[in-house]
């Protein structure tokens, strides 16, 4: 494809946002596809950009909430009908298999539909008061001006997660999106705007991260965001969520994960060899629910690691186009940071799954390649057996496709091994034992639990999140992310004509305490 005349840009208030630095977006299964230039913005631009959202947002939240789910339900017809050219833009820009790609143009349209008829919705409550004459509600007032950052291995889903609920519940948007994605990000926005937005209640932002983080320190103190969305890596969350608490603010954050799968000695071995397949190897093992160590019962681990190496031989990696487990890494510097990661492999393990580790080349081929590998960044896959407690590979999030396998001998220890690196964000068991299925949910720190299903594929109606390392406890999804988009506003009304004091003015019935049967 030739590169376009004019780059992509920022959109502040309905306007292209010029200035900024130039960079290419390219695709990573031929890093020689320039599929778009971009001009990164300044922090002034993201500062520029929560002011046109603060501006917008009264007249946005005046607007009744029904007519606010009218625009994301239009928003969820124009990306089906635009399903296919998004879908390929997904794949073409960060590599994920086009089938993915198409999965998560889904979860925008199944976030739309939801909340399409919240808008309808978005129930307050009456409550009854203890004294006469005086009624109690609750309405959800939005919270003002929401700043949502989010990472490029999700690019439109994630998104859609924050900015679908935020619109509907009456905010105005600040998005800035992956570096990587700039031309998927336009497109999303793109979407959103033709839905019927108004100009200024979502605004697009692409600027790197430091220059983000600059943007939103400023924003913050000027007093022009109320919410801050963040999906990305702990390291980053913790930053954000500092910053934001140094303004009494509570932060959205979903990040990293170290996602464990238990294999117990009844699971159907089979069904969990997919699993592992499916949530360590999909995405490159670039979600923030890719499995990260496989716990196997020491009476089923040998045989579950036989077979689950040798699905991973057999599986095709290649051409994101083509019928493949996973294609590229997502760009670059995920592909770097990968290469770095393998350097925790020790002598005590044993590696499995390739013809080889790092970079699949010419070189450094790998069996049943589609396509040619020296066009892109394509990386082994690679299982490292004899992990425990004790490695750096154990505790450490690594975003590309590896998997560690861990071996147990009890639930307990099992159940110990899935929360002791401290992140908590997905955790998978396999056995057809409902108590095993229960005390494992029970005893797992994770915010999502699954029982004979991968760490990966969460539906887009549950609650998705997670705790420690993985988060502060805040839900994205389903009802319960309108706690994260709104702020419940408690009203009494008395119409007794005199002043009744709470607790004080409230009639006492008397009991008689002494009477017996
Ligand atoms: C993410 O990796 O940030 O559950 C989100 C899943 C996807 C979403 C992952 N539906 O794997």
């Amino acid at each position: 494809m030739t590169q376009q005349a004019s780059p992509l840009a920022s959109r502040v208030g309905g306007r292209r946002a010029e200035g900024g630095r130039r960079q290419r977006s390219v695709d990573p299964a031929h890093t020689t596809d320039v599929v778009a230039e971009v001009l990164l913005a300044e922090p002034a631009t993201f500062v520029d950009a929560c002011r046109a959202a603060r501006a917008a947002q009264a007249e946005w939240a005046a607007t009744p909430a029904p007519v606010r789910g009218r625009v994301v339900k239009h928003l969820g017809r124009l990306v089906e009908e635009n399903a296919d050219a998004l879908a390929r833009l997904v794949t073409r820009e960060i590599g994920k298999p086009l089938a993915e790609a198409r999965g998560e143009v889904t979860e925008i349209v199944d976030t739309c539909d939801f909340f399409a008829g919240e808008g309808r919705r978005l129930y307050g409550q009456t409550v009854p008061s203890e004294m006469p004459d005086k009624q109690l509600f609750t309405f959800r007032q939005p919270v003002g001006v929401a700043a949502v950052i989010t990472a490029g291995n999700f690019p439109v889903a994630v998104p859609s997660w924050y900015l679908v609920p935020a619109l509907l519940c009456g905010n105005a948007v600040v998005w800035k999106p992956a570096e990587c994605a700039p031309a998927t990000a336009e497109a999303l926005a793109q979407l959103c705007w033709h839905a019927g937005l108004p100009d200024g209640v979502l605004n697009l932002v692409q600027a790197d991260g430091p220059a983000t983080f600059d943007g939103l320190t400023a924003a913050l103190e000027a007093g022009l965001v109320d919410k801050v969305g963040f999906t990305g890596s702990t390291k980053v969350g913790r930053r954000i969520g500092e910053l934001c608490g140094r303004h009494l603010q509570v932060p959205c954050l979903e990040l990293g994960g170290k996602n464990p799968l238990v294999v117990m000695p009844d699971a159907e071995l089979d069904l969990a060899v997919e699993g592992a397949l499916f949530s360590g190897f999909g995405t490159a093992g670039q979600r923030c629910t890719s499995l990260g160590t496989v716990i196997a019962h020491r009476a089923v681990h040998d045989e579950f690691l036989d077979r689950f190496a040798a699905a991973v031989e057999r599986a095709v990696i290649g051409d994101p186009f083509r019928d493949v487990l996973y294609g590229p890494m997502i760009d670059q510097r995920f592909c770097d940071r990968f290469l770095g990661w393998l350097e925790l492999i020790e002598p005590h393990h044993r590696v499995h799954g390739s013809t080889g580790t790092g970079r699949i080349t010419a070189a450094s081929p790998r069996k049943g390649f589609l396509g040619d590998p020296d066009d892109g960044l394509y990386c082994h896959p690679t299982i490292v057996s004899g992990v425990t407690a004790d490695d750096e590979l154990y505790r450490r999030e690594t975003f590309g496709p590896i998997v560690g396998v861990a071996a147990c001998d009890s639930l307990e220890e099992a159940v110990a091994l899935a929360n002791g690196h401290g992140y908590g964000l997905s955790a998978a068991v396999y056995t057809r034992d409902p108590q095993t299925a229960f005390r494992f949910r029970a005893g797992v720190g994770a915010g999502m639990v699954s029982v004979n299903n991968s760490t990966s594929g969460a539906e887009a109606h549950l609650p998705f999140g997670g705790n420690g390392r993985s988060g502060n406890g805040s839900r994205q999804s389903g009802i319960w992310v309108l706690d994260q988009f709104t702020r419940w506003q408690a009203l009494n009304w008395d119409y007794a004509g005199r002043l009744q004091k709470a607790q004080m003015d409230v009639a006492d019935p008397i009991p008689d305490r002494d009477f017996r049967l």
